[in-house]
Formats: structure tokens, sequence, C-alpha cells
């Protein structure tokens, strides 16, 4: 089994990662030794922090070993990806890769003879919304009903956010005014408009007003964040959805939970006042990563 995106699982599936993560966190030392001689090879096309860091301290608190790969530096820069795959899965009990295109990492899985996780590329980001569903369940006690307004721009982590609230009962409304094409998956919206969990608006006053959970994410990708040639686009971006910044003020009337994937830029999709607020779980869920990493590696190599 993979996971390329929540396509691979059931609701139920899901939930069962959920609550191992939750679990995993709360009895770390049960697990200590169950990845004893497993390694993870890790491939990062992209830059990442908590990606990286999550996988890798998971692996070594769960007696296993993670190794990190820098695209550039390998011959993956230089040969096709089905062939470097077929060897790679030959020495390692699973892979985790950040590419930046989804097809690539379709070809990864086809390859590999070992489970393959998608670290994130252009279309979806489900190790990402594994704990941002945990620190939803932990906070609510129950995923089902429970309300998540996500407001930005339509992307990876939104399509992860729709796909995974929609499988396990939440109901969630995207306030997104700009879609990044790349993105798109007709699919997976057709299937969250058939639950009738997930609409979307642009009355982001509206949106918030029963919230249980308010989320945002960068208006900007992070391979084109420092890009020059995407000036233009990154400052047509921010006149556009500074409107749609979660701030104190849009929070006003709500008790919703804040929640933020990171990395943060503070000022344009957030306040610092909505950062630091009481409401604020943005850190938890962060460091949530670090156990559903473990909860994810355990269940594709069935060791739970
Ligand atoms: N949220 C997230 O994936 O963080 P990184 O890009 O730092 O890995």
């Amino acid at each position: 089994m993979h996971l390329i995106s929540f396509k691979e699982l059931t609701g139920q599936q899901l939930e069962e990662i959920i609550d191992k993560a939750i679990e995993v966190k709360s009895n770390p030392q049960k697990y200590r030794t169950a990845l004893e001689g497993k390694s993870l090879a890790m491939i990062f096309q992209k830059t990442s922090t908590r990606t990286r860091v999550s996988f890798e301290v998971a692996m070594t608190q769960l007696g296993g070993h993670a190794l990190y790969i820098d695209w550039r530096t390998t011959n993956f820069a230089l040969a096709d990806i089905y062939d470097e795959v077929q060897y790679l899965s030959r020495n390692v009990d699973c892979i985790m890769a950040r590419l930046l295109r989804n097809s690539d990492l379709q070809v990864m899985a086809k390859a590999s003879r070992v489970p393959v996780i998608n670290g994130c590329d252009e279309k979806y980001h489900p190790s990402q919304a594994v704990a941002d569903l945990m620190t939803m369940k932990e906070k609510k006690g129950t995923l089902k009903g429970a309300k998540l307004v996500y407001i930005g721009i339509h992307n990876n982590v939104c399509n992860s956010l729709i796909e995974g609230c929609t499988r396990t009962g939440v109901k969630i409304t995207t306030v997104t005014p700009i879609f990044n094409e790349p993105s798109r998956d007709e699919e997976l919206l057709e299937n969250a408009r058939k639950t009738g969990l997930w609409e979307t608006t642009l009355n982001v006053k509206k949106a918030v007003e029963d919230a249980d959970f308010v989320y945002t994410d960068t208006w900007v990708d992070m391979e084109f964040f420092l890009d020059p040639k995407f000036a233009a686009e990154k400052e047509k971006r921010v006149k556009l959805m500074m409107p749609y910044q979660i701030n104190r003020e849009l929070l006003k009337k709500s008790d919703a939970y804040i929640m933020h994937d990171m990395p943060i830029h503070r000022g344009y999709e957030i306040s610092a006042d909505a950062i630091e607020s009481p409401k604020s779980v943005i850190y938890e869920q962060s460091e949530n990563r670090l156990y559903s990493a473990k909860a994810i590696i355990l269940k594709l190599l069935k060791k739970h």
C-alpha cells in the first residue's frame, strides 16, 4: 500500500491512522523498537523543515533509520525515475518523497517494491492532513460533525484537507478566491461534493461564524516563494488575498481554533495576533507531524 493521496485509503483506515498517531503520542515507549532494522529513504526535490524532521525523528524513535536524499546530489537528477526506484526499493523498507510533480510520484509508486509516501507534491499533502485531523480530534474529541473553514489558495494542502475531512465526517468550507491550477483534481472535488460535507464560498465572514477550526496556508507555493520570475504573480496574489487574511478582526466573534500547516508568512495569510492568540494550535499541529509520521509508517509497514 502507498500513500500518494487519500484515494488509497477508506475513511476507516484513515481514522485508524489518526487514532494510532494519538496513541503513539501518549505511549511512545511501546513503539521504541517497532521498526528495528528498518530503513526509510526520504527524497527531496523541494525544501522542507517539518516533513524532513518529523519523518527522520519518527524512524529513529521507532528503532529504525532514515536516509535524507537530496534529489540534486543523486542520479535521480540524471536517470529514469523508474530504474532508480527499482534499485532503491531493493535496499530500503519504505520511501517518502517530496517531488515537484505528482506524475513522477506515480512512476515511483509503480516501480517501488515497498510503500511510497507522498511528502507533498503539487496536488496533495496527505501526511500534513493526517496531522491536521489528529489535532482536530484531540481538540474536539471526535471528527464527525466538526467544522473546518480553510481560507486561502486552493492548493495541494486544500485538496488533502477536503479529501481527509469528507472521508472522516468533518464539514469543510473552503474560501479560495484563487485556484492553483496544477493542484486541480476534478475527481477528488466531485467525490467530496457527493458527500455533502464540502462547500465553497467567498463570504469569509459568514464562513467563520460557526467554525470549530479556521485554517490557512501560504499564498505562494514554496518552490516559487523566492523566485524573481514569480514576483509579479506574488504581488498580484497578495493584493487579492489580503481581505482573506486570518486576523483578530475576522475572528472577533469566533471561538474557532486557529490552524496553519507552516511555514508561516507573518502579516500575509495570517497576522501575528492570530498566530499568538490563545486559540492558536499551530505549534501543536506542527508537533503532531511527528506522531502522524510514525502512525503512517507503522500502518504502511503493517507494524501496529
Ligand atoms: N507543512 C510542511 O510540510 O512543512 P515543511 O514544508 O517545512 O516540510
